[in-house]
């Protein structure tokens, strides 16, 4: 049995809970970028011109209790307002449920109430059913278009959908159709691009792409790591010591598959990573004991954008080079600009990945997933749980 999306179900004057991720980039307290609940509105005025009333959930940070006000919604209602005028969008500083069913019965359609943070509330991660259950009981049908926080078995996630009848929104079923084409029906060959730091939350995409694209291009410090599983010296750059052994078993699996699974040839190393820093573009095998890795070299980016031009697809998730420096910025800029001209199929995805085309105002990409662990997981296991249990 498929997932039913949002428009195979019939909502008309229904009440509906939809999950949406405003886990949105903060500065001093504002929103830095509204790209995810920009990116959810397509799916919220197709409930309310459906004369449907909407409990609006979410989360967003990590907040250690519900004191941490820094992550509250309030500011996410007010601005959820301003984008969509003639509609109400009330606030709940608490989930209070009884009071927020009162709340509902007196509410006229067409408008919208936004509950505080979830993750206020421990049930919440603990995926509590009675925490589900409760939550459940304020609607008549889920919508999830929170595909970013689809890989987490969260209590608004997979625990609500087991009460009330479940669907997924327009940006879920966007993310699920190009994430697909990108793995079951890509056209070829395929590169995929991998930056950022963890080789743990990696290495499940590397090894299925071991023997489904044609190239892997790693940067970033997870790309130190394997470095260092080369027995490179990588200075005093930042890496993962406790996976080395497993970097070195991915590479070995690499060479079975015949997969082209590159670290750098030339790197930007630099004393310490600082604005002013003075940088030298050198070869791997020189790096030194006092040397910190800071982006890929000019070689490395030319290597790099000889595959992205010769690919049919192009998968690029973390930046590859210290990008929050503009000095360190060139190997990340360098991949997107290539990318966007060899007008290619391209997915890109990550929250540092997206943060950076922004700041840079790279556009032209073919899919900009909203996800960031979730794209790296769906492209791994093609499913995620919370969209499993609305199966
Ligand atoms: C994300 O930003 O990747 C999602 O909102 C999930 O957040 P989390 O990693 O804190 O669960």
């Amino acid at each position: 049995m498929g997932i039913k999306s949002i428009e195979d179900l019939k909502i008309n004057n229904k009440t509906i809970i939809l999950r949406t991720d405003y886990n949105v980039p903060l500065d001093n307290n504002d929103i830095s970028d509204d790209n995810r609940i920009q990116a959810t509105l397509d799916t919220i005025n197709y409930i309310l011109e459906r004369n449907c009333k909407l409990i609006i959930i979410s989360h967003l940070g990590r907040p250690k209790n519900k004191t941490d006000k820094t992550f509250s919604l309030e500011k996410i209602a007010k601005h959820l307002g301003d984008l969509i005028p003639n509609t109400e969008v009330a606030f709940s500083p608490d989930i209070n449920i009884e009071n927020i069913r009162d709340y509902i019965s007196n509410m006229n359609p067409g408008n919208i109430i936004l509950l505080e943070n979830l993750r206020f509330y421990e049930e919440e991660k603990n995926n509590d059913p009675k925490f589900a259950k409760a939550l459940s009981s304020l609607a008549d049908i889920y919508v999830n278009d929170a595909f970013a926080t689809s890989h987490r078995s969260h209590a608004s996630m997979v625990g609500i959908p087991r009460y009330i009848p479940g669907c997924i929104g327009f940006l879920v079923k966007k993310e699920i159709k190009a994430l697909s084409q990108g793995f079951c029906d890509p056209k070829i060959p395929v590169t995929l691009i991998l930056g950022g730091s963890k080789v743990d939350t990696k290495a499940g995409i590397i090894r299925n792409y071991l023997d489904n694209s044609d190239n892997i291009l790693l940067g970033g410090a997870l790309a130190n790591t394997f470095l260092a599983a080369k027995g490179y010296c990588i200075g005093k750059s930042k890496y993962e010591a406790n996976k080395i052994g497993l970097a070195k078993q991915i590479i070995n699996e690499a060479i079975n598959y015949g997969c082209n699974l590159m670290t750098p040839r030339d790197v930007v190393v630099c004393s310490n990573i600082s604005h002013t820093a003075e940088k030298f573009n050198i070869l791997t095998e020189d790096i030194k004991d006092d040397m910190v890795i800071a982006d890929i070299g000019i070689q490395t980016i030319e290597e790099y954008n000889e595959y992205i031009r010769s690919s049919g697809t192009i998968i690029w998730n973390g930046p590859v080079g210290v990008y929050e420096y503009e000095s360190f910025s060139c190997g990340s800029k360098s991949i997107a600009e290539s990318i966007i001209s060899s007008n290619k199929t391209s997915i890109i995805g990550g929250g540092d990945t997206v943060d950076f085309i922004d700041k840079h105002g790279y556009k032209n990409f073919s899919h900009i997933s909203t996800g960031g662990g979730a794209m790296i997981e769906f492209l791994e296991h093609q499913t995620l749980p919370a969209l499993e249990v609305l199966k």
